[in-house]
C-alpha cells in the first residue's frame, strides 16, 4: 500500500478539494492547502497551513513544495468549462502551465505521489456509446484541450523518470457543491431547486442525458487511487463511470420525493449538444482490474444521497 503522512491539495477549497481533505484528515494525513485569495472556508478546516495565492505563481510553488516538503499532491486547481471557454488564455496559464510546472517541481522535491483529476471532455463531442477505455482523445472545448496537455505530460514524466503520476478521468459529478455558472451541472442544480421548493427550467432535452458519478463516489476513487502501490498502476489514467440518467428520469425521480416540483423545458442548444456529445456510458475495466474499484452509487440512490445533503447539509 502506499503510504503518505503529508499532503499538498491544490484547489482545496473547491468543490471536491475540501472533501477530499476531509477524508484524507481522517486518514490522518496532515494537509496543506494552496487556493485562490477568498475561497476560505468559514467552518471548520482540515488544513494545518493554507496559502493563498495563485498557482501561476511560480516563486509561491516553488516555497510551498521547500518549505512543506508534501509527499502527495492532488491538484484540483483548475479553471473549469465554461470560465476556460471564456479566457482561453488564463485556462492554458492556470490548467495547463501551472500544472506542468507543478509536476516539475513536484519532480525536484522528490513528491512521492502527484494526483490529477480530468475529465471525459478530453474526448470532444465524436465519442461513442460505451466509450471504450482507449478511444482517442481530441477534445473540442479548453477545458479538454488543458486536461488532455496535462495528461500527456504526466505521462511523460511517468515513463521517463517514474514520477508517480496518477489521473482519475471523471463524468459529470453529481453534487450539491456544483457551483451554480456551472451550466452542465444542471442535474445538480435541478435537486437543489426541489429540495428548496424552486421551480427549474431544464436547459436540455427530455432525453437527454451522460454519464455520470455521485460526489462521495469521486472523493472515495480519488482517495482509493492514492493507497494503491505505484506497479499496479499500469495506465496512466483511468477512466470511471456510475450511472446514466435523462432529465426526464430525472424530473420523474424529483417529483416523486416532492410532487409539487415545478419543472420546465427550455434548451439551451450549446449546452443541449455538449451533454449529448458525451456518452452515457465509459467503460471503467482498467480501474477495478488494477485497483478493484467499484461504484457504490447509482442512480436512485444518488439522488436519496443528494437530497438529503441538500436538506441536512
Ligand atoms: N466537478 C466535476 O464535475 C469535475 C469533473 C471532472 C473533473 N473535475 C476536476 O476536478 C477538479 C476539482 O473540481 P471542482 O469541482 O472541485 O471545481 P471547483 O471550481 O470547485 O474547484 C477548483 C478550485 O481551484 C481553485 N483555483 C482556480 N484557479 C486557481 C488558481 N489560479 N490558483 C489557485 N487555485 C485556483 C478555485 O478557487 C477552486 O477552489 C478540477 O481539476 C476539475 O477540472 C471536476
Amino acid at each position: 500500500m502506499k503510504t503518505f503522512r503529508k499532503a499538498l491539495i491544490t484547489g482545496g477549497n473547491g468543490n471536491l478539494g475540501r472533501l477530499v481533505a476531509q477524508k484524507l484528515s481522517t486518514k490522518g494525513v496532515e494537509l496543506i492547502c494552496l487556493d485562490l485569495c477568498e475561497t476560505e472556508q468559514e467552518n471548520e478546516t482540515f488544513y494545518k497551513n493554507i496559502f493563498l495565492g495563485d498557482i501561476c505563481d511560480q516563486d509561491l510553488v516553488n516555497r510551498i513544495l521547500k518549505e512543506q516538503r508534501p509527499q502527495a499532491i492532488f491538484h484540483l486547481a483548475s479553471l473549469l468549462s465554461g470560465s476556460s471557454e471564456i479566457n482561453i488564455e488564463r485556462s492554458w496559464q492556470i490548467n495547463t502551465t501551472a500544472s506542468i510546472n507543478l509536476m516539475q517541481a513536484a519532480k525536484v522535491c522528490d513528491v512521492d505521489l502527484f494526483f490529477f483529476a480530468s475529465t471525459i471532455a478530453t474526448y470532444g463531442s465524436k465519442t461513442v456509446d460505451p466509450l471504450p477505455e482507449d478511444f482517442m482523445q481530441w477534445p473540442e472545448n479548453m477545458y479538454g484541450v488543458t486536461k488532455v496537455a496535462v495528461e500527456r505530460f504526466g505521462s511523460y514524466l511517468k515513463n521517463t523518470c517514474g514520477f508517480d503520476f496518477r489521473c482519475l478521468r471523471f463524468p459529470m459529478v453529481l453534487s450539491p457543491f456544483a457551483p451554480l455558472s456551472a451550466k452542465t451541472a444542471y442535474p445538480s442544480h435541478a435537486c437543489r431547486s426541489a429540495v428548496i421548493g424552486d421551480p427549474f427550467n431544464f436547459p436540455v432535452s427530455r432525453e437527454t442525458g451522460m454519464s455520470c458519478m455521485f460526489l462521495d463516489d469521486v472523493i472515495r476513487s480519488i482517495f482509493e487511487i492514492s493507497q494503491v502501490p505505484q506497479t499496479s498502476l499500469k495506465s496512466h489514467a483511468y477512466n470511471l463511470h456510475g450511472f446514466h440518467f435523462t432529465a426526464q428520469q430525472l424530473c420523474e425521480i424529483l417529483k416523486q420525493f416532492y410532487p409539487n416540483f415545478e419543472y420546465s423545458f427550455e434548451i439551451d442548444p450549446y449546452v443541449d449538444n455538449l451533454v449529448k456529445g458525451w456518452p452515457n456510458e465509459v467503460i471503467s475495466d482498467s480501474a477495478a482490474i488494477d485497483w478493484n474499484w467499484e461504484s457504490e452509487f447509482y442512480f436512485e440512490k444518488s439522488i436519496s444521497a443528494m437530497i438529503k445533503l441538500l436538506t441536512h447539509g
